[in-house]
């Protein structure tokens, strides 16, 4: 997928430079009749239409977007402990983690029983950040903090377990 988007990017951003580079060859010639310049609105509105769909079908995708809630999880970082008012969410249904801090940054990392990164949410004293996500495989995972908070960061783990419902 990255080198997906790589590629789209390069080649677009050959394309403006392209773009780029024949206006402003054009800008020194004076205009003249069948220089295509009658071509230039219709070609403007058709690009900012399809851009707009573009915009609309992709950011649609958003990894973060909040579509629907769900179960709702709070989670509160603090030196050096993480509180999370629930320890069995579940299986395939979309759970939304409001996290927070009671002291200073902490940055709550979810991992997955293979010790993978799964998603992460900054917790910041005064605000509220949410992330929602859908556990496809049940199991124990784990909350370690992924921002550097002080002495003991280093023992900010907790653990939540995945079921799989009735
Ligand atoms: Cu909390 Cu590091």
């Amino acid at each position: 997928m990255q080198s997906v988007v790589l590629t789209v990017s390069l080649v677009l951003m050959a394309v403006v430079a392209f773009l780029f580079w024949r206006a402003v060859a054009a800008s020194s010639r004076k205009p003249s009749e069948g220089s295509g310049a009658g071509l230039r609105t219709p070609l403007i509105w058709g690009l900012a239409i399809i851009g707009v769909f573009v915009a609309l079908g992709t950011l649609r995708e958003w990894p973060h977007a909040v579509a629907s809630e769900g179960l709702v999880v709070k989670v509160t970082g603090g030196q050096w402990y993480w509180e999370i008012d629930t320890q069995e969410l579940p299986l395939g249904q979309p759970v939304t983690f409001h996290v927070t801090s009671q002291d200073v940054n902490h940055g709550m990392g979810v991992y997955n029983a293979d010790k993978r990164l799964i998603f992460q949410a900054q917790g910041m004293p005064g605000y509220v950040n949410k992330i929602s996500y859908t556990f496809d495989e049940p199991g124990t995972y784990q909350v370690l903090c992924m921002e550097f908070c002080g002495l003991a960061h280093h023992n900010m783990m907790h653990e939540f377990t995945v079921v799989a419902g009735e």
